[in-house]
């Protein structure tokens, strides 16, 4: 009998040793050694609409497609009162002043995510800077705390990495003509022929399914900002409001635009193209990021460790279409994680990569959705063990990597 209880204590330690890798983040054994965040832009103005909409550029203090007010202040928020709350003040990971060493930011080549990371950066490092040093030391030439901040960014049409609609990516226009020919959507434009014709007489603009987005996209700012839909917008389409029945179809077609629902098509396997293309570039940019600083931890003299072994953060300031296509690489069934509809403004993803004791290096994937709390999505990804060891993740993510490159890319 007490050899049995031995024996059963015994393998019970066994059993908790050899599940060591995946134990739960401990941050007092564990070191903390690279973080990365993706976010959405701020709050902003519509990015075009439709040629009868009452309220064009005119109506929008910076003309279409800016950032706002309140879309600086969230992102100064999403600055200090999250990404400084975590990795200055909790963890004293990053140091508390700016470093020009330790963080690198890349933003698409458009007003709003630039502007968007500015912002963010006044709220990471604005409460510590100190005159003199991080700014000018006077109070009518330069504003209190603000530091001017570096943020790189690339031609956009050929941002295949934190842009998901680069236009010069040959595959993805190849496969949204594709997309047009499937079964769904020539279903879609046969049941709804009466719908089109209806939004496209009021809106003065042919609307199909891949136009929906902008009427789309203009009500959502408009009712944000207490605007008054034209009547048109508010008759009853088959017992519902027309807004609600145009976004509920903008809906499907976004999921189709990101691979979602449709079944495979001459061979193309939908969920895997769009997510290879539109996410594929940023995933292996994270994960590429955490292999040259684990290769750089393990051995300082590699050639690119100038670069890298004083790095600690690297930000990517992106769209909602970035972090949906993000989330796609992930195996997330919908397009804002567990969530239909894209991810709001200013909602950031981070991911931490960790090392043990052993030396071993393992991530973690946290979501901080707009106005809501921290979710740990680590246990969500799909194929990768919660923490998930890099080699893990790499090696599910394989399938992923555009090959041999995303402009000449082979499926
Ligand atoms: C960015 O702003 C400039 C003016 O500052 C404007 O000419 C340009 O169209 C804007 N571009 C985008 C993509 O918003
Ligand atoms: C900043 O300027 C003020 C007023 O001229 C001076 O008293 C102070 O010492 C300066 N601080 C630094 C860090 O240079
Ligand atoms: C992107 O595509 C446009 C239009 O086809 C072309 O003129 C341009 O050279 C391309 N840019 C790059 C960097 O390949
Ligand atoms: C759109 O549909 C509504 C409701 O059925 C109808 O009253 C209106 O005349 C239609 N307008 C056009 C231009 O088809
Ligand atoms: C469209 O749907 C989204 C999410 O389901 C909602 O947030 C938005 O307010 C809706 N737009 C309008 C104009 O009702
Ligand atoms: C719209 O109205 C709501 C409720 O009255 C208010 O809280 C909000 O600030 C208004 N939005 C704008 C942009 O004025």
């Amino acid at each position: 009998m007490k050899a049995l209880i031995l024996f059963s204590v015994f393998i019970l330690v066994f059993v908790i040793i050899s599940f060591c890798d995946g134990h739960p983040i401990n941050p007092k054994k564990d070191k903390l050694v690279f973080v990365q965040a993706v976010w959405r832009h701020g709050d902003r103005s519509p990015i075009e609409t439709y040629k009868n909409d009452p309220y064009q550029e005119d109506a929008w203090p910076q003309g279409w497609g800016q950032l706002s007010p309140r879309g600086m202040e969230q992102h100064v928020y999403l600055g200090r009162n999250i990404l400084k709350a975590r990795y200055i003040d909790k963890y004293k990971f990053l140091s508390k002043y700016y470093d020009s060493h330790e963080i690198y930011v890349r933003s698409t080549d458009v007003n709003r995510t630039l502007t968007s990371a500015i912002s963010n950066m006044y709220g990471m490092y604005g409460e510590n800077a100190r005159p003199g040093i991080d700014y000018p030391n006077c109070t009518d030439c330069w504003p209190k705390g603000f530091i001017p901040i570096a943020i790189h960014t690339v031609p956009e049409d050929t941002d295949y990495t934190v842009n998901a609609d680069a236009k010069n990516c040959t595959r993805q226009n190849d496969l949204q003509k594709l997309l047009q020919e499937t079964p769904e959507f020539k279903q879609m434009l046969k049941d709804q022929k009466k719908l089109f014709e209806n939004i496209s007489s009021n809106a003065g603009e042919p609307i199909g399914p891949l136009e929906l987005w902008k009427i789309v996209d203009a009500m959502y700012i408009e009712k944000l900002h207490n605007l008054t839909f034209p009547d048109w917008l508010n008759i009853e389409w088959e017992g519902r409001p027309l807004f609600d029945v145009i976004n509920d179809t903008s809906e499907i077609v976004e999921r189709w635009i990101n691979g979602l629902g449709l079944k495979p098509y001459k061979g193309i396997d939908f969920k895997l193209e769009a997510s290879k293309i539109r996410g594929g570039g940023l995933l292996w940019s994270i994960i590429g990021n955490m292999q040259q600083k684990k290769n750089c931890i393990e051995n300082p003299n590699h050639n690119y460790c100038g670069f890298y072994n004083r790095l600690k953060y690297y930000a990517y300031s992106g769209h909602d279409t970035t972090l949906a296509g993000l989330f796609s690489t992930l195996g997330f069934k919908k397009t804002n994680y567990n969530e239909d509809g894209y991810p709001r403004y200013s909602s950031c993803v981070t991911i931490e990569l960790w090392q043990r004791s052993n030396g071993k290096f393992y991530v973690k994937f946290y979501y901080f959705p707009l106005e809501e709390n921290m979710e740990d999505v680590t246990s969500e990804i799909v194929g990768c063990s919660d923490p998930c060891p890099l080699e893990q993740l790499a090696d599910r993510s394989k399938k992923y990597q555009a090959k041999p490159n995303i402009e000449k890319v082979s499926f």
